[in-house]
């Protein structure tokens, strides 16, 4: 049920291969629509931007009315738009942005641009309530891995701390993954395989963890290295490859650098509570050895559910309503799309 007065945001996201519709009211998520086309991408180990886009045209009328009929209201009850307008697949972000812009020219109501990035943050608000006054915020998504010190996320200018020189963490686990005959999406591949393995069965290179080291930069292309250079010398050796062990230990070389990070941010910005957000937030080992970390400081850890982590239309709707209820003004009809678009602000294009 809608209170009049109340505003009720549709959330639209299609930056990559997840078309997402969500509806949020006031921090409540009251329903969603998702549809992936994942598998459509499995022959080619990655997305693939055109086969993405056009899963979009067919996914997107039919996936917003499974979020109407989810969180049981009428197109017409809809008070404000927000859409993922970058970063992003260009061809996907359009897709969504069109959806979007359709929806609000339609209905007359005011439209959001809202940066990809900034949602996976907002997605935790929807399980656990509002940020604290600060936080670190740790995004590992497919295409970002950064360490932010975040305050209001829609008033506040989000300070990156540092980001990767190179691969993504979720990027690493496609291209093990890929490298191991797991398939696409590699995380989750990864994440089953190594269920069965021994973390300590390799030892795999921690990058940037000496002292001297940029703190909160990261690199994950020499650990990708490393896996390929070992798979190569047992498959030489005549061997089997002891995939479970490999995804295993490889899964804990990215764990430790993450957590290690992260929480020396906290340490370091004398802060309480660490945010862990994107699609390989829904890492288990990540998760675990995360959480083991946190208690054993006494800072509080943050970790949407993991049907929150990877990309859907709730955590884009979540970041719209904070912006309506913070009185931001909309982006207007004419907004563009910015696949590149760097984090600044969780509202795109940056206010003036
Ligand atoms: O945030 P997301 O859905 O999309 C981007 O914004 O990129 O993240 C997708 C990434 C992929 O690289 C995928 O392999 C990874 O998240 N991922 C995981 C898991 N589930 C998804 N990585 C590790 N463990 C998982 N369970
Ligand atoms: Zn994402």
């Amino acid at each position: 049920m809608i209170r009049s007065g109340v505003p009720l945001v549709l959330g639209v996201e299609s930056s990559c291969d997840e078309t997402g519709f969500g509806l949020v009211s006031e921090g409540v998520l009251l329903g969603q629509g998702l549809a992936s086309s994942a598998a459509q991408h499995a022959d080619f180990g990655g997305v693939v931007p055109e086969i993405a886009a056009r899963a979009h045209l067919d996914a997107a009328v039919p996936t917003l009315h499974l979020a109407l009929e989810d969180a049981g209201v009428e197109l017409a009850d809809i008070t404000h738009v927000a859409v993922t307008s970058g970063p992003g697949l260009a061809t996907a972000v359009h897709v969504g942005l069109a959806a979007a812009k359709a929806v609000a020219w339609s209905l007359d109501k005011p439209l959001y641009g809202v940066h990809h990035l900034a949602g996976h943050a907002a997605a935790d608000t929807l399980e656990h309530g509002p940020l604290p006054e600060r936080s670190i915020v740790l995004i590992v998504s497919g295409g970002h891995t950064s360490i932010l010190a975040v305050g209001d996320l829609v008033r506040d200018p989000i300070e990156h701390l540092g980001d990767t020189l190179d691969d993504a963490a979720g990027e690493a686990f496609d291209k093990v993954a890929r490298l191991l005959g797991l398939g696409y999406p590699g995380g989750p591949a990864i994440s089953r395989a190594a269920a069965g393995g021994d973390p300590a069965a390799f030892r795999f290179p921690r990058a940037m963890l000496r002292p001297g080291d940029a703190p909160f930069v990261f690199s994950f292309s020499g650990l990708k290295t490393a896996v390929a250079r070992t798979v190569e010398r047992i498959e030489r050796a005549g061997e089997q490859v002891p995939v479970a062990d490999i995804a295993a230990s490889f899964e804990q070389a990215v764990v430790d650098v993450l957590v290690t990070k992260a929480l020396r941010a906290v340490r370091e910005r004398n802060l309480g509570t660490l945010v862990i957000v994107g699609g390989v937030a829904a890492n288990a080992r990540l998760r675990a050895v995360a959480q083991e970390r946190c208690d054993a400081d006494g800072i509080e850890l943050r970790i949407p559910p993991p049907a929150l982590c990877t990309d859907n239309g709730a955590m884009i709707a979540a970041v719209g309503d904070l912006l309506v209820r913070s009185g931001a003004d909309p982006s207007g009809l004419r907004i563009a799309a910015d696949p590149s678009a760097v984090l600044h602000g969780a509202q795109l294009p940056l206010p003036r």
